[in-house]
């Protein structure tokens, strides 16, 4: 067996860029390491071998990694606090009774059931009759029940499967169509580079196996460790992308099959080995990146002691020391990754730039689309510094294309996962002035939930709702979904009491509260929107021109779209009627949807929620409010078990979509929905956005598209040829790039964005 480094890729590589990349320094090293394996102590082999690397961000072979986390012996006692104390965060997924019990369409189209509740049941048996080999088995138990949810919002990531190792594999794939038309195959990226700047001496074979099963079988069951709920959109997000790629830390990095996103948590095996149609067979080493200090770490029990946070008195270990410094370093690094450069990869000018490239205005620089300009947005803010610049880049970008001859508009958000909920509400009033969103929502009815609804309401409305109030607590409070006076019924008129918010309303054998909607005049619409207005309301009232009928803008989709970019989506389709492209999907010529990613309109993490409800005691005392007497819930959310067992923050969706006149109750996260028209991904769009862009505008507007399924218009005619873009052209855009941003994936693929703790329509890559 012919053990193939990215040293040896990056080699091949070089014969493609007139400026070498230096190869990953990572897997040189690993041939040296083989011999560190002692198989009796699995961490302290890990130890000496990350102690043997200079590298900031040191890795081990997975192999080796996954031996010393398996020798962490379980703790059952806080296994059992932790499944306990998880529960009432649990209570707060929106969709735990549609989970269990989903719509046949979704069963049939899109995930299979799951019984959250069920499962941790059974996953506290099994703790209880010792069934666990040790904290790595619980742990991953626990992480793929949640992951079978395929909520990008709903997670929970125990300390053994995310915060000592993550695991890669050191080969990006993408899958890609010849013509746009044969069916597509699987490729190793680095052969789509060398063919596209034509100077590898091979000629680049397919895919045909993985580990010695079928290429897409293999992917396919890969594809389900991603986030998403489409199955087609998760096949997408096993490969290399130029949209995610361009978010740098916040995006996938290279694709699952490499370890971005969640396939950092699912362990690839030892080595990876690819056949090729040629017959060619390479295998690879899988790698694992350590995520603590290994110093003086000899044993699964000095793992467990430094950093497994146990919690309960007799807890206060020497631990916290360590952990304090390795979340500074962390913090350092997605600092340095989050400066991402004014141009991404395979990207063009842009003729607008947003921050940091989470948003860009560009047009496409070919003869035949003088007349298209292009709103790439991957991303709708996390960060409070973009969210102003991100308004105002739509808005100095539209009226600019107007000016400057443009009468069509593709927007395209490729791996958008969502971001400020109103900054999606703000875009689409941005296109469509004249139009009221609907946008209904509706949490989970709990007690939890009407406790503290109760008690916010009282407080907040004991003071005038004025965006003059001098002290925050109060604004902050009246701004919340707890206090009724936020947000309109569902006939867009205020709520007269918190049990008329509350209701409860029963659907699918469990409760919900009345459908609310978005105040878009709202005097405290600040606090929820990263500090806009919302065009069309306030000061920007007077925007009221709609800059593009309909039927000229198109939506672009890698299937990714998740949380805001759903909200964004439903309000484009549903009541702007623009039609929407879906790329890629699995190889076959069947209709997809567009949108795979949540459909949820509202994550919050459980550390939001935790805050909310001993607020609700504190208020509650402070005002000589008595609670009711069931008030007890409240004082399960005092645990801080879930998080110091936790390797991210954890979430939960707690508000449904539902669409506009549709009575059945069943939240738009259950619903399946085809896209207008489906194309297939090509190698060129895998090193040039742009490929994809004029695909998309043959498609909806020219008269030579290439759905593969559906039919996205072809209204208006363009009457001019298909021109033919040289290849040394793209040459001189792509060069080198990809490798470069791929090596910078490869560095952060460990790191996470912290989206505010209030949480917001957004799904954690
Ligand atoms: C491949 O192309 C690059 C860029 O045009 C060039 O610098 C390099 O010399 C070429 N390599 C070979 C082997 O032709
Ligand atoms: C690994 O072990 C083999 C055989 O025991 C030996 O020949 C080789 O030099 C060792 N390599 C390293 C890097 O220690
Ligand atoms: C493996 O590690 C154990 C514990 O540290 C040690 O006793 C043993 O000698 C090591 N074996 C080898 C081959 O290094
Ligand atoms: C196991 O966890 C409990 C807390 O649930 C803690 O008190 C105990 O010290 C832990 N045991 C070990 C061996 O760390
Ligand atoms: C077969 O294809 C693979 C993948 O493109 C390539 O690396 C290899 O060099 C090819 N082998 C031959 C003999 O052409
Ligand atoms: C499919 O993936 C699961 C993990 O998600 C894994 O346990 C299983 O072995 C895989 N099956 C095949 C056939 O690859
Ligand atoms: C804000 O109001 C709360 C509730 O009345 C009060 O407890 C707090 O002291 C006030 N803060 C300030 C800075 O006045
Ligand atoms: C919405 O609120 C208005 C005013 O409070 C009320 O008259 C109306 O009945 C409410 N609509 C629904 C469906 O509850
Ligand atoms: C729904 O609410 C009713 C009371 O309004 C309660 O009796 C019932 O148990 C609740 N159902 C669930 C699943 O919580
Ligand atoms: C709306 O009014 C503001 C000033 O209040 C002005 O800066 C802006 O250009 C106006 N926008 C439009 C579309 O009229
Ligand atoms: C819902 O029904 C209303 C009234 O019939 C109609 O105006 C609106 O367009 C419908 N919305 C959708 C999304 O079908
Ligand atoms: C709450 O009651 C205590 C005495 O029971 C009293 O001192 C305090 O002023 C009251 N606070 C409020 C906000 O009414």
């Amino acid at each position: 067996m012919r053990v193939t480094t990215l040293t040896a890729l990056a080699g091949l590589l070089s014969l493609g860029f007139s400026t070498p990349v230096a190869p990953a320094p990572k897997l040189q090293v690993l041939h040296a390491r083989q011999n560190a394996t002692n198989t009796t102590a699995p961490c302290a082999a890990v130890s000496s071998a990350y102690f043997n690397q200079v590298n900031p961000s040191p890795t081990v072979p997975a192999q080796m990694a996954m031996d010393c986390i398996k020798s962490v012996p379980l703790n059952a006692t806080s296994a059992k606090a932790l499944l306990h104390d998880i529960r009432p965060y649990i209570n707060w997924q929106s969709t735990i009774s549609y989970l269990k019990n989903p719509p046949a369409e979704y069963l049939a189209k899109i995930q299979q059931a799951v019984d959250i509740l069920g499962g941790l049941d059974a996953i506290e048996a099994k703790v209880t009759s010792g069934g666990y080999g040790g904290e790595y088995e619980f742990g991953s138990a626990l992480y793929q029940l949640i992951q079978s949810a395929h909520d990008g919002h709903f997670v929970f990531v125990p300390d053994s499967v995310g915060s000592i190792f993550n695991f890669g594999r050191p080969v990006p794939l993408v899958s890609v169509s010849e013509d746009g038309t044969k069916l597509p195959a699987v490729f190793a990226y680095t052969d789509v580079l060398g063919s596209h700047f034509k100077n590898i001496s091979y000629t680049p074979s397919p895919i045909v196996s993985i580990d010695g099963e079928d290429v897409n079988k293999y992917l396919e069951n890969w594809s389900q460790w991603g986030s998403l709920q489409d199955r087609d959109a998760l096949y997408n997000n096993v490969f290399y992308e130029l949209a995610q790629v361009s978010l740098g830390g916040s995006g996938t990095g290279t694709g699952t099959f490499t370890g971005g996103g969640r396939g950092r948590w699912a362990y690839p095996g030892p080595t990876t080995t690819l056949k090729f149609a040629n017959g060619t067979t390479n295998t690879f080493q899988n790698y694992a990146r350590v995520l603590v200090s290994f110093r003086g770490i000899q044993s699964g029990e000095d793992l467990a002691k430094n950093f497994f946070y146990y919690g309960a008195a007799g807890q206060a270990n020497l631990g916290n020391v360590n952990k304090q410094a390795v979340a500074t370093t962390t913090t350092a690094d997605v600092k340095v990754a989050a400066a991402t450069a004014s141009s991404p990869p395979g990207y063009p000018a842009a003729v607008v730039g947003g921050p940091q490239n989470l948003i860009n205005g560009y047009y496409i620089d070919a003869p035949g689309y003088e007349d298209v300009a292009v709103l790439s947005v991957p991303n709708f803010v996390g960060d409070a510094s973009a969210e102003i610049p991100f308004q105002q880049t739509t808005q100095k970008f539209l009226p600019k294309a107007l000016a400057d001859g443009k009468t069509k508009l593709i927007i395209d958000v490729s791996a958008n996962g969502g971001g400020t909920i109103l900054q999606g509400y703000d875009m689409f009033k941005q296109l469509f002035p004249s139009l009221l969103p609907y946008g209904a929502t509706r949490f989970r009815a709990h007690e939890a939930v009407n406790l503290i609804g109760e008690t916010t309401s009282a407080f907040a409305t004991s003071y005038p709702r004025t965006v003059n109030q001098p002290n925050a607590t109060i604004s902050e409070a009246q701004a919340t979904y707890f206090d009724y006076q936020t947000d309109a019924n569902i006939s867009y008129q205020p709520f007269t009491s918190w049990a008329d918010k509350y209701g409860p309303v029963t659907y699918n054998g469990d409760n919900f509260t009345s459908i609310a909607r978005w105040n878009l005049s709202d005097v405290l619409i600040q606090y929820n929107s990263g500090g806009i207005d919302i065009t069309g309301y306030g000061p920007r009232a007077n925007y009221t021109q709609q800059p593009f009928p309909a039927a000229n803008i198109v939506i672009v989709y890698d299937g990714y779209c998740a949380s805001t970019c759903t909200i964004f989506s439903e309000l484009m389709r549903q009541q702007g009627g623009v039609k929407a492209i879906a790329m890629g999907g699995r190889a076959n010529t069947n209709a997809i949807q567009a949108v795979g990613g949540v459909k949820g309109t509202n994550n919050y993490q459980w550390g939001y929620i935790q805050a909310l409800a001993q607020d609700a005691v504190l208020v509650a005392a402070a005002a000589n409010m008595t609670l009711r007497a069931n008030a007890s819930v409240l004082r399960d959310y005092y645990s801080d078990t879930p998080f110091t067992r936790a390797a991210t923050a954890p979430g939960a969706n707690v508000r449904d979509g539902l669409r506009q006149n549709d009575t059945s109750g069943v939240p738009l996260q259950f619903r399946y929905e085809e896209a207008d028209c489906r194309l297939f991904y090509t190698p060129e769009m895998t090193v040039d956005v742009t490929a994809i862009w004029k695909a998309v505008a043959d498609a909806r507007w020219g008269t030579d598209g290439k759905c593969v399924a559906g039919k996205a218009g072809g209204y208006v005619r363009r009457g001019v040829e298909e021109v033919t873009t040289s290849l040394g052209k793209r040459a001189a855009l792509g060069a080198a790039a990809p490798l470069g941003a791929m090596e910078a994936l490869e560095r952060s693929l460990a790191l996470e964005t912290e989206p505010r703790l209030v949480g917001d329509g957004f799904m954690m890559p």
